[in-house]
């Protein structure tokens, strides 16, 4: 609909052909007095036009799938021409000024209507509110494309992938209103109709389940926007090779996996070339997060994330005052640098907990669920975090009367993030010591046949006898926390730094504090502080904490050494402290041998010049 030459056949025509609908134009349906009538300049009233409206109404009962082009000035008009159809109607107004459809007029040649009657078109024109708007400056190939994307049954975004996380993140799309398109592949036997059976499952009918790649990607609408949740690694790229030669230019895929983030640049210059985005975001909070809200740290392009933004921001967890935990974290790989190091952390938050359980239960003679009720208690001294929360509720558990925790194998898992994490920083050349520690506590963990072996060789007794307070534990562990967090941030500043990613670290914290695994109220508080550009070791709020509470981890160091536990990570937090406030260490010898055996040069604490030296060593 339009006033007279606005575009109504050319784009009708074309959308015709697009639809594989007949095309049908109005003025063809106008009676001859109509048709002389306008001709000899004078326009046509409402009566004149009822006849001739009916006779389109009709015409559109008799094909339900048409494009008819009319003028449709009125909004009583076009009640009488969608009076009592029984399919969708959609109306496009083709929108433009007078100045442009007169131009348009006079250039047009043969037509029944004379420019002298553009006017009392404008006049007669009643602006539908209820259309879509198009505008007639656009070419007719943008103006197609707007108007399939608004018609059009297409998805509004695509999924890959229906495993855990997969189909949790696609339920909690579809209860955000996404139109989505779900796909998982077909292997013989093995994954038959996932997606489709997942749809009837959880009756997600506005949602569309393929098998076939081809077909999902034929249903989004363009720019497509995919996000893949396969496993990390090969997989990617194998979908990735699959999905080019279906994809077209500015379409995006988004890579919602623990990538690393060298795979994620890699993969990002490579569709880059074929004119494809590619967003590496990192994802937390487990299956639960996946449904209800998890934390999202999207890197690359900045222009693609923002059309991705309302997706993922739909989906995000949201914090405390309601803003969503997801934000554009920088460039490259820099969503899922920063989920590695997420996921380092965790490690030594995971690894902390683990090492008190330890020295509770068998240097205190701690019943599982007394543990869990002190842990519960330091909720309310500033501690509360998930991880905190599961493991008090981990150690409640219980099958018959036997605690669960009990019969659980002391042998610990990883995907290889923590191990990534330790890689990164050691390349950084960033001591991260108590993710590296609490990783290799997994490693240790895992060779329990050598563990069993070597336990019956030596035989070391573990003393029940452990001579540190609770009150201890609590601070070490509060201050094992802030170290962890120190290591984690300054970790990211120093990837920052080095590839040029100008990251945000305060809205990081932000979207840590909700959805994610490592959300608590330490990172709450972390956000502030973490605007400026101080370490959080040597932020003001740390420190009181820091010099009294390292009392209560060298206590609960000594102690625990003492009665024979292993406390790699509780350890490595007071090495690091201890090392990181000395001024005077102990590097001078490191220096002296290397160049000893190497001549490698060293510098002299008495000239500031940066000037090396090297001494002929006597012996
Ligand atoms: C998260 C988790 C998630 C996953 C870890 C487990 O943020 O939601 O970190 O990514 O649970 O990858 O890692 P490990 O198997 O290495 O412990």
């Amino acid at each position: 609909m339009g006033v007279s030459a606005s575009g109504k056949s050319t784009i009708g025509k074309l959308l015709a052909s697009e639809l594989r609908f007949p095309f049908f134009d109005a003025d063809d349906f106008h009676p001859e007095y109509n048709i002389k009538k306008m001709a000899s300049g004078q326009a046509l009233n409402d009566l004149d036009r009822e006849g001739w409206l009916l006779e389109l109404n009709d015409l559109a009962r008799r094909e339900p799938n048409a494009i008819i082009a009319c003028s449709a000035l009125k909004e009583a008009y076009r009640i009488l021409l969608r009076k009592d159809l029984s399919k969708e109607v959609h109306f496009v107004y083709l929108k433009g000024s007078y100045e442009q459809i007169y131009d348009r007029m006079t250039e047009r040649e043969g037509h029944m209507m004379p420019v002298s009657l553009l006017q009392s078109q404008f006049d007669t024109l009643e602006e539908p509110s209820d259309a879509l708007t198009v505008s007639v400056s656009l070419t007719p190939e943008t103006i197609i494309k707007q108007i399939m994307n608004e018609i059009n049954p297409k998805c509004d975004f695509g999924l890959i992938g229906l495993g855990v996380m997969g189909k949790s993140l696609c339920r909690n799309l579809i209860n955000n209103d996404v139109k989505l398109a779900m796909y998982n592949r077909f292997v013989a036997g093995v994954e038959e109709g996932v997606a489709a059976d997942f749809k009837q499952a959880y009756n997600l009918d506005s949602s569309a389940a393929f098998e076939d790649l081809e077909q999902f990607v034929e249903s989004l609408n363009t720019p497509r926007k995919i996000m893949l949740m396969v496993s990390a690694g090969p997989a990617i790229d194998h979908i990735i090779e699959e999905l080019v030669p279906l994809l077209d230019e500015e379409d995006i895929i988004i890579d919602g996996g623990n990538s690393h983030y060298s795979d994620t640049k890699r993969r990002m210059e490579y569709l880059n070339k074929e004119g494809v985005h590619f967003i590496g975001t990192g994802v937390s909070g487990g299956e639960e997060g996946a449904l209800k809200g998890p934390s999202i740290m999207p890197g690359g392009n900045q222009q693609a994330y923002e059309q991705i933004k309302p997706f993922l921001e739909a989906i995000a967890a949201k914090d405390k005052n309601g803003k969503p935990c997801c934000t554009y974290i920088g460039t490259e790989g820099s969503g899922h640098f920063v989920k590695m190091v997420h996921n380092g952390i965790e490690y030594a938050e995971m690894q902390l907990l683990a090492e008190l359980y330890q020295l509770c239960r068998f240097g205190k003679g701690m019943q599982p669920e007394q543990i869990a009720d002190l842990f519960e208690s330091w909720k309310a001294e500033g501690l509360d975090s998930f991880l905190l929360e599961i493991t008090a509720n981990i150690l409640r558990e219980k099958e018959d009367d036997k605690y669960l925790i009990d019969l659980i194998l002391d042998k610990a898992g990883n995907k290889g993030t923590g191990n990534w994490t330790t890689v990164a920083a050691s390349q950084l050349g960033f001591p991260a010591t108590m993710i590296t520690a609490a990783l290799y506590a997994r490693y240790v963990s895992a060779h329990k046949e050598s563990r069993k072996q070597a336990a019956s060789i030596f035989r070391f007794e573990k003393s029940s006898a452990l001579d540190c307070s609770l009150d201890d534990m609590r601070e070490a562990y509060r201050v094992g926390r802030i170290i962890n967090h120190h290591q984690g941030f300054e970790l990211i500043r120093s990837a920052s730094d080095t590839f040029a990613w100008n990251l945000d670290l305060s809205a990081i914290a932000g979207i840590w504090t909700n959805g994610c695994i490592i959300r608590s109220e330490l990172m709450e508080r972390l956000i502030e502080p973490l605007k400026e550009a101080l370490p959080i070791l040597l932020q003001r709020d740390q420190l009181t904490i820091l010099k009294t509470g390292r009392e209560n981890l060298t206590a609960l160091n000594i102690s625990g050494l003492k009665a024979g536990f292993n406390l790699p990570c509780f350890t490595a937090a007071l090495n690091f402290l201890n090392g990181y406030t000395e001024s005077k260490g102990s590097a001078n010898i490191i220096q002296a041998q290397r160049d000893y055996f190497g001549a490698h040069r060293y510098q002299r604490v008495d000239d500031h010049s940066g000037k090396t030296y090297h001494t002929v060593w006597s012996n």
